[in-house]
């Protein structure tokens, strides 16, 4: 009985503890106490109705439901007392976390996350990807996949650094063309191009996307997100029908239109299109 007794305090007061470093709700708080009490009253009564037929004499019997009912008034109490305390904490650290935040110049989570939400609701409708570059063994199977020769113009729409023309113009002796809207990239680029001895063979258009004519491409390559391809599908679709033409898009796939080959690289993918693509 003892032990038992023991027990239950030991495993409720862990219980409080966890509970209120985890600082849940106030609310919370208080109903899985009062379930608690609820559970262990229950357990008081099993007790006392297993243990009194069993007793020599009725004052043990007395003495018994006596003795728990204290225990359970006292822990009840202590349960109260938790309870208060961890509202209390939750409270304080709260007001921490805010003076903390004041006093390291950082915005709190509540107007970080207001930002987030202005930002995206300004933000520029022909973003079609944040800038992400193709690793080395991408840009190798891309250009496998796009087989080119010398007579063409890689386009690479939203080119980033460049790395993905540059490269094909070394390579394969072609002409590159790149597309991007943010300056410092678009330089790079250039940068690039120059690093490599192709500044001849390389243009980069400082444009968006969305105002470029690539309509007469035969070699394109696009790492940009499902929603910038679904906005380029119609034209990407017109590429198509030039003769022997070939799309690689990494990553995300042109939804309305059926890829020839995929290939997979550490599991993402990279698909080819072609006249065949269109359904
Ligand atoms: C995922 S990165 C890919 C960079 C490069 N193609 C590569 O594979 O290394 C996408 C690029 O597209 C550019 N971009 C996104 N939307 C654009 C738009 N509407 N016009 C021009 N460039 C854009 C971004 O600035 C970014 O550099």
């Amino acid at each position: 009985m003892q032990k038992l007794i023991l027990l239950l305090r030991e495993t409720d007061f862990t219980e409080l503890l966890h509970v209120s470093h985890c600082s849940v709700s106030a609310a919370h708080l208080e109903k899985s106490a009062n379930k608690c009490c609820q559970l262990e009253s229950i357990l008081y009564y099993f007790i006392t109705l297993i243990f009194i037929p069993n007793m020599s004499s009725y004052t043990t019997a007395i003495q018994l439901v006596v003795a728990t009912t204290a225990v359970h008034l006292l822990l009840k109490r202590r349960r109260q007392v938790s309870i208060a305390e961890a509202k209390k904490r939750a409270e304080s650290s709260k007001a921490l976390s805010k003076l903390g935040a004041f006093f390291r110049g950082r915005k709190t989570k509540k107007e970080t996350d207001r930002m987030k939400k202005k930002h995206l609701k300004n933000r520029d409708p022909s973003y079609m990807a944040p800038y992400n570059p193709s690793v080395n063994d991408v840009i190798d199977t891309a250009l496998d996949m796009l087989n080119i020769n010398n007579s063409h113009t890689l386009w690479d729409l939203g080119c980033g650094d460049g790395r993905m023309v540059v490269e094909a113009c070394v390579r394969y002796g072609c002409m590159g063309c790149g597309v991007e809207y943010d300056k410092s990239l678009c330089e790079s680029s250039i940068e690039r191009a120059k690093k490599n001895g192709v500044e001849h063979s390389v243009s980069i258009l400082h444009e968006n996307i969305m105002n470029v004519d690539f309509s007469s491409a035969r070699r394109m390559y696009l790492f940009l997100l499902p929603d910038g391809l679904k906005q380029l599908t119609n034209r990407l679709k017109q590429v198509l029908l030039n003769t022997d033409a070939r799309i690689v898009t990494y990553a995300f796939s042109i939804l309305a239109l059926k890829p020839i080959e995929i290939r997979d690289h550490k599991g993402t993918k990279l698909y080819l299109y072609t006249a065949e693509s269109i359904v």
